[in-house]
């Protein structure tokens, strides 16, 4: 699928400190989202209002602004593009959920979205408004079946025995927990399917460093030839794809 040519979802770029729809309103649920950059410090543009006072996520549970995404709108459209009719998805790492959207919206129908997240980090974890949220956002993009595990990647991959089709590592960022997320899960990951890593690959403008846990792992396995099996078949900003060999 090419998002450019599709008129299935929703979606908003920030320009200027403005709030910029980029896309047709979705035929589905009509959910918002707004991509990096929205840090002045980085950008240079003056983040909206939404992103300076609404930061927190209860005003995206309670609908008050748009769903904050942790990532690029060229990220995003690798996730539309690479998810497109893949039917077992499963996702490390959700937090708000603009991730998650993606991949509900444009994966099939008929598929199934595992998002793991415990959501450790609610300071009230009774309301726990970041799980929330992230329910909401979900909620509002495609159509497929959601499976909410609700623990540590380490510990969800000890019931797990489902081929992958579309892998996406995005959970605990150190090296050695990166590292163990490919090594537990890779495995899983069919011919033809392919794991995608946040925030492995140093850009222009853009976050990341050679230190980034995700980059040196990255940068070890796929270019320093470890993973033999493997290969990248897309770098956009910080994302990276690869995609096990087939035979
Ligand atoms: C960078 S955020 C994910 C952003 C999300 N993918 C997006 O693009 O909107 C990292 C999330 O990983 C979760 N997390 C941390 N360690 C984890 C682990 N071991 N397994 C699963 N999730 C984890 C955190 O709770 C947090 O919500």
């Amino acid at each position: 699928m090419n998002p450019e040519k599709t008129n299935t979802f929703r979606h908003a770029e920030m320009f200027g400190g403005r709030t910029h729809r980029a896309m047709p309103t979705s035929a589905s649920n009509g959910g918002e989202i707004i991509f990096r950059p929205f840090d002045a410090a980085n950008s240079g543009v003056r983040p909206p209002f939404s992103v300076r006072k609404l930061r927190h996520p209860l005003f995206s549970w309670f609908g008050l602004r748009p769903i904050i995404a942790q990532h690029t709108r060229a990220e995003h459209d690798a996730l539309l593009r690479w998810v497109c009719d893949r039917r077992t998805v499963v996702e490390i790492g959700v937090a708000e959920g603009a991730s998650a959207c993606a991949l509900r919206e444009a994966m099939s129908p008929e598929g199934i979205l595992y998002l793991i997240d415990p959501f450790h980090l609610s300071r009230v974890p009774l309301i726990n408004t970041l799980r929330r949220a992230a329910h909401a956002a979900v909620a509002q993009f495609g159509a497929c079946r959601v499976v909410w595990i609700e623990q540590f990647s380490q510990a969800a991959v000890g019931n797990w025995r489902e081929p992958i089709d579309l892998l996406f590592i995005d959970g605990d960022h150190e090296e050695s927990a990166v590292r163990k997320d490919w090594d537990d899960w890779s495995r899983f990951v069919v011919p033809g399917g392919v794991v995608l890593f946040h925030d492995a690959r140093v850009f222009e403008n853009g976050w990341p460093d050679l230190t980034y846990g995700p980059v040196r792992v990255v940068n070890r396995l796929f270019r320093d030839g470890e993973a033999i099996e493997w290969r990248i078949v897309e770098e956009a900003d910080s994302l990276i794809v690869v995609e096990r060999k087939e035979g």
